[in-house]
Formats: structure tokens, sequence, C-alpha cells
């Protein structure tokens, strides 16, 4: 039997749940993707599933309110034609049927659902040729920085790939959610801003692209970015559920997302982030006490559901054959069991970047092989000339 990945839309909770026990009792099936919310931007959470999950059909519960639900529907397919979409609703007439048909469902439940025809649907569907229904990828990437420990470089790695993407003409924001140590804008030389995420709390509702770039500030390298108010205030409302909602409407109006998420895993902000992201790089340094701590990060990132091709390993400061006090390349991955995605130098260039407030990217000389080697960073984080990174 194949397998059958599920993502589940709907406003009952009781459906969702429904659905997950379900499955319970299909050991091939599992729902990959669940969504309390079907609004207009639904197909920006839906496509970055697909990314992830390929294979996953969508089962989408429109009865709470068709009009718009169906509306939603449609979007979604015309952004991802190739999904498999079984709609389901209380009403069963041809009426409704046909609707739901017309909006891009391939097949139809009625409501309550009885277990018998739930098991028919995964059937038919298990049984429907389905191509990868990725929708192309049309949205912007997240990439988002975590430190396995305090100091280790996350905050210097976030800031210079959003310089290099935005040298490179990409439309790029950086977001720092590091609370306490606000520490970007520093390492821009921004000075004080008038606003921060503290705002969009409010705002979420009506955000659009003329508003959100009212309220960030512009790099000179011209990248947007907005991070924690100066002073340390109480996060408020800027939690999860705001943040899932402004990067859903990032990755739709810009190409490159750069979050600084710090070091704090457990904060429900800086989850919610990474379970945006398209590349969640895990930072640290080559000490024993980090390399430690990468891994147990590693393993808390595997309890939450992430697999092994989103989570990077980044190792900043970064010598080959290690040290007296440093983990070789090959204990790092023995302890990690995972590849090193790539290294970065140590060099006195980031002290100087810092200090002068400007990325060490914009000073391509004084930064030397830091530079080149960051660049290569860029291009394999990327995907960009692949071949070029390969052999570096
Ligand atoms: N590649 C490097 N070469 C030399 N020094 C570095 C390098 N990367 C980072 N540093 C130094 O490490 C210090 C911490 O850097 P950074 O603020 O980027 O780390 P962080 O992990 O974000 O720290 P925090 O936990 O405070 O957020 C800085 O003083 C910086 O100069
Ligand atoms: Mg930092």
């Amino acid at each position: 039997m194949s397998s059958i990945a599920l993502l589940v839309a709907s406003t009952d909770e009781h459906f969702r749940d429904m659905v997950r026990e379900s499955l319970l009792n299909m050991p091939n099936a599992k729902v990959v993707g669940e969504y309390p919310e079907i609004s207009m931007n639904l197909y920006v959470r839906v496509l970055q599933d697909l990314e992830r999950h390929p294979e996953a059909a969508l089962f989408v519960d429109v009865a709470g309110d068709p009009e718009v639900h169906l509306k939603a529907l449609e979007k979604i397919k015309q952004a991802a034609p190739d999904l498999y979409v079984v709609a389901a609703n209380y009403a069963g007439d041809a009426d409704t049927v046909i609707q739901a048909v017309r909006h891009g469902a391939n097949d139809f439940l009625q409501l309550p659902l009885r277990r018998s025809d739930f098991r028919d649907a995964m059937g038919r569907l298990e049984r429907t040729p389905r191509r990868a229904a990725t929708g192309g990828s049309r949205l912007g990437r997240v990439y988002t920085f975590l430190g396995a420990k305090g100091g280790v470089g996350t905050t210097t790695l976030a800031v210079n790939m959003a310089g290099v993407l935005a040298q490179r003409k990409q439309n790029t924001v950086l977001i720092d959610i590091d609370w306490c140590n606000n520490d970007v804008a520093m390492h821009l030389g921004a000075g004080t801003s008038p606003h921060s995420l503290f705002d969009l709390s409010d705002s979420m509702g009506r955000m659009d692209q003329a508003l959100f770039e009212g309220l960030a500030a512009r790099d000179p390298l011209g990248f947007l970015y907005m991070g924690p108010p100066d002073a340390l205030v109480p996060q408020g409302y800027f939690m999860g559920p705001v943040f899932r909602e402004l990067s859903t409407f990032l990755v739709e109006k810009y190409e490159s997302v750069v979050v600084d998420a710090g070091r704090d895993i457990n904060s429900e902000l800086v989850q919610t982030a990474l379970q945006v992201s398209s590349t969640i790089f895990l930072v640290t340094a080559q000490d024993y006490p980090s390399i430690r701590n990468a891994q147990r990060y590693l393993s808390f990132l595997v309890q939450l559901g992430f697999t092994v091709d989103q989570v990077k390993v980044l190792v900043n400061c970064y010598t080959k054959k290690g040290g007296p006090n440093m983990a070789s390349v090959e204990q790092i991955q023995q302890t990690l069991n995972q590849p090193v995605f790539y290294g970065i130098p140590q060099s006195p260039a980031v002290l100087a970047a810092i200090n002068r407030g400007r990325p060490f990217v914009t000073n391509r000389e004084a930064a030397g092989d830091l530079d080149r080697i960051f660049r290569l960073f860029v291009d394999k984080a990327t995907g960009r000339k692949k071949e070029e990174a390969k052999s570096a």
C-alpha cells in the first residue's frame, strides 16, 4: 500500500479530530498539515506544506461558510492544479456537489462523516495516480537561523545573509524575533526605530505592502527589516499566531525572508517561525558544549516533527581539523548524525563589522576569505550555482 499524507482544512475542531482519529487505524496514512481557518490566503500555507509533502492531498470541510470556503478552494487549485482535493459538506444534493467540483474538488463526502465513507474515499485517493502537487515556487523562501547556544554567531549570519540576498537584487525582509537581544538593529547600525514588531500585532488584519513598508526600516543594502522594540518590554500579542499571519503575508510579497530566531527553541514564537521556514539553519560553534547542545536541539526538532532535510547544521568559526578543545568535522557529524551543511571561518572582520554597525558583506575587501566563503554558503543555501558550491 502506498502512503497517504493529508492536509485537513476545517473551521470545525471536531471535524479535524475525527479525521485524525479515523486515520489512526490506517497505519499508512497521516495528517501532515491542519488549517483551522479557511481564507483566501490559505493557499500560501498549502503551498508551503506541499513543498515538504508533495504527495499530500487536501481534505476540506466547506460546511462552515461554503461561499468563502469554495472561493478559497478555487484559489488553492489555481496555485496547485495537481493537488487532489476531497470536499465535505452537510448538504449532499447534486447542486452542492457540482459546486464543489467546479471549484476544484476531485471527490466529495457528505457530513456527518461516516467511517466507511471516509475509508472508501481514502481508497479512491490511493488508487488515483497522482503527480506531485507542488505549485512551482512562486512563494518566497523563509530562512531561519537558530542558535544552538548564545554567542555562536546567529545574528551575524542572519544579517549577512539578508545582505547578500539584497545585493543580488532579491526582494528581502529580515525579521529579528530574538526579543531579549534586539541585536539585528545593532549589527545594522540602525539606531532607534519608531516602529517594531509590536506595532504589527494590531495591524495584521489589514496588512498590505504599503502598510508593512511604512512600518519596516530599509537598510542601505536594500532589504527591509523589523525587530522587537528598542526597550525590553513584554512580548504582548506578538506571539505565534501573529507571526504565522505575518509570514503568510511576507512569502506572498517578498522573495526571501530571513529570520534571526535567537536560541530560545522553547518559545512558542520561535517554534512558529521554525514551522513556516523553508530551511532552518542550526548555528553552532565547534566547542564541545555547543556541539552537545546542537545535538539536543536536533533531537528536539525531530520530536517537534521537523525532518532532517529541513534542518541544516552551520558551524561558525569553523576550522576543518578542530583543535585541542574543538571537535573535528568527523566528530561533529558523528555526534549529530547529520552532515555539516557549511562551515563559516573565523575572522576579525566580523567584530570590526559589528563595531562599524554594517554587515561584513558590505566590505568585501576587508572580509576577504570570510566574504568569499560566506557567499558560497548563500549559493548553496539558495540552490544557486549548485555545481560550483558542491566543489567548494
Ligand atoms: N565568524 C566569526 N569570526 C569571528 N568572530 C565571530 C564570528 N561570528 C561571530 N563572531 C563574534 O561572536 C560574537 C557574537 O556574535 P553574534 O551576536 O552574531 O552571535 P549570536 O549567536 O547572535 O549571539 P546572541 O546569543 O547574543 O544572540 C560577536 O562578537 C562576533 O564578533
Ligand atoms: Mg543574536
